[in-house]
Parts: C-alpha cells; structure tokens; sequence
C-alpha cells in the first residue's frame, strides 16, 4: 500500500533516497508567529488546552518549512496533571507539580478513568490537525516514557540528576513501583485515545533514561515502554511508534528488539558510524544533529548534517536533532539545515 506520508515508508523499513525531517519542539519559542500566539493564549497550559490555538502553533513550522511530520503542540506534563497533581509553570525556570512521596499522596491520585475528562482538549486538538495537515504530512502525537514522567512528579520540578526519584526508588521502592505502574497505564490509554483521534505516529519521550544504571535501565526505562507498545500494538496494530530513551549511550544497542518499537530516536551524544552498524540495523533510527547548530549555524552545520545523512544512508533514516531546538536558535538556521537534507 503506498503512502504520501514519507516519515510512515520510513518507519515501514523502507531506506529513502532522501530521509524525511522534522524537528523535536519545532513549534516554539525561536519561533516570532509561536510567541505571537502564545502571548493570545495567556500562558503555555493555557495555549495547550486552546484546541485551536494548539492545532494553530502545530501548523505553523509545518507553513513554514514543510516538514515531515508535525507533533501535536502539548507536554509531558499534562498526564500527572489528568491524574490529580497540580501544574504550573515559573516563567524563566520551567515546571512545578505537586510532588509524590508517600502511600497516601498515591491514594489522592484520581482513578486512571477520569484523566481523559482533562485531556480531551487534546483530542480535540488532534481532530483538528487531522482535517488541516497536508495529507503528506504526518501527525505525531507523544507522551513521556513513565521514568522520565515520575522523575517530575516526584521532584516536583527538572533536576539536574533525577535524584529525588532515585531516592525513592531506593527507599520506598513499593511506592516508586506503584507510581511507574500507574503512569505506564495511564499513557496506554492517553496515546491510545490520541491514535482514535487521528495520531498517525505516537512517540514516547524518556528524557531522563540515561541517569538509570544497570538493571534499573531495564527494569525502569525499558520495560515500561515495552508494555506500553505491545498494549498499543495490540489495539491499534497499525499505528508505528518511536522510542526515544535519550542518553542511553552503548545500550542503545539492541533497543527495536527490546522496546518493539518501529524506530528509535538517537540523542546527540550517540556517533551516527557507530549508530548505523549497532542500532540501524535493527530498524528505522531517528536523528541526531545536536541543536547547537540551530544557533551557530553556517559550515559546520552543513557538514554534520551531511555526515549524519551520509552515516544512515543506506537504511531506514528520519532525520531530526538530537534534542529539542532552543529558544535562542536562529529560524534561518532551520532552513539551512532542511536545505542540506533535502540537496
Ligand atoms: O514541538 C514539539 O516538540 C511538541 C510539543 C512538546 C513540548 N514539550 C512543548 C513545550 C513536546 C513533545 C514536549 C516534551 C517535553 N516536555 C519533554 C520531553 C522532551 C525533552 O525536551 O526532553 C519534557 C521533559 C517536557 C517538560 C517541560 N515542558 C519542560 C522541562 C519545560 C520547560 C523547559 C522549556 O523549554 O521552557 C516545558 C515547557 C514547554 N513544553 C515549552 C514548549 C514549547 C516551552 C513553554 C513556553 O512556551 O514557555
């Protein structure tokens, strides 16, 4: 069955002539037409939960440059927010939750039935993208992976080493276990309710992988994603998913076996030569230009994205950045890069 949507040949198995691109947080603050909208919305939740304002940033990078793929515009956040803990953003510094310690803050979580009354705005977002995306662009909708989700909700906030979240692991493992648990389901129903919805692709973001050592890797990173994706394989058998456990370094190395997920999506501190020979040839990898380039621009720009292209030719490529792009990248820079893919 041919597809329009090169990002799905890709995922497929299918090695391009050209890899397809899009970029992680392509709707953002470098963006001036994002600022705009945001500053209508009032504040980042709030723009989140606007259906239309949503589905209005999703579009824009994809007017801008035709990527790809666009990602549907909303957080990782907003799960542990459906499930009972309070969110806010600090303008400047990031997210702040309620935080989760104990046996009784679990038992003040809403039962996992009630999350989709708060995410429906979501939905409805993706409903919307659906009817308005070029019908050559492919949709992603996303979740964090349920590592990277409780790192948040047990801190209560980014930290630089997760070590709020390994402490609890270490020293109330039941509470920790019941928290991973509890995510993990709640992210089969949300990404499913997205892929109802219309999400061609869904994505998985474990930020944080690399700070889990040893068994914890398995045990923690993956294998919560891996239930994840035989659920949703099992629902909705079509629909490709991407794994991204950022920093997993040399265990990246195996992954599409372990996780069962369609591709998987390198940071920027895996060297592509290696990446092609270890991780490529078990499926469709994605990545990994390091977003400094979206701010330092010119040769050097030109020649990793060459290289990174030339790494993966010869299997199934998706080409992106290593990790978000940064409110301090230049759009021209987007270009540049887009330009020297597609050359
Ligand atoms: O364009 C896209 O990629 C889709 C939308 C998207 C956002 N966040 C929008 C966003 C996606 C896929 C995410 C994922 C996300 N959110 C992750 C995983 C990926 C990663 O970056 O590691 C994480 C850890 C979060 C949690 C989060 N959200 C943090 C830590 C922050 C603050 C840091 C920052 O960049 O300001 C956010 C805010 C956020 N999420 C913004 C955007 C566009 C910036 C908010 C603003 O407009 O002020």
């Amino acid at each position: 069955m041919a597809t329009e949507k090169l990002i799905l040949r890709a995922l497929a198995g299918e090695t391009l002539p050209t890899p397809p691109i899009w970029m992680m947080r392509q709707a953002g603050r470098y963006l001036p037409e994002y600022k705009a909208t945001r500053a209508q919305a009032g504040d980042f939740l709030s723009l989140c939960y606007n259906p239309e304002l949503a589905a209005e940033v999703t579009l824009q990078p994809i007017r801008r440059y035709g990527f790809d793929a666009a990602i549907l515009f909303a957080d990782i956040l907003l799960l542990p927010q459906a499930m009972g803990a309070d969110l806010w953003f600090v303008t400047g510094e990031g997210p702040r939750l309620s935080t989760i310690t104990t046996a009784d803050d679990m038992i003040n979580l809403k039962p996992l039935e009630d999350i989709h009354e708060t995410l429906s705005p979501i939905y409805e977002t993706v409903k919307i993208l659906r009817q308005e995306l070029p019908k050559e662009t492919t949709l992603i909708g996303f979740a964090g992976a349920p590592w990277t989700v409780a790192t948040y909700m047990i801190a209560g906030q980014g930290t630089p080493d997760q070590g709020p979240a390994h402490k609890l692991k270490r020293e109330n493992r039941a509470v920790f276990e019941a928290l991973i648990d509890m995510i993990t389901e709640g992210t089969i129903a949300y990404l499913s309710k997205q892929i109802e919805a219309g999400a061609d692709v869904v994505k998985l973001f474990d930020s944080w992988a690399g700070s889990l050592q040893g068994a914890d890797f398995i045990d923690f990173s993956i294998k919560p994603q891996q239930r994840i994706i035989a659920a949703l394989k099992e629902m909705h058998p079509e629909t490709p998913i991407i794994a991204f456990p950022r920093g997993a370094g040399e265990r990246y190395a195996g992954l599409h076996a372990a996780t069962g997920a369609d591709c998987i999506a390198l940071d920027d501190g895996v060297d592509p030569v290696w990446a092609a020979a270890n991780v490529q040839t078990g499926g469709c990898v994605q990545g990994n230009l390091a977003s400094r380039h979206m701010v330092t621009g010119g040769e050097d720009l030109v020649r990793e994205t060459k290289a990174i292209c030339k790494a993966f030719a010869n299997g199934p490529h998706i080409f992106n950045l290593g990790h978000g792009i940064t409110p301090d990248a230049n759009p021209d820079n987007v270009q540049l890069m887009i330009d020297t893919v597609r050359a």
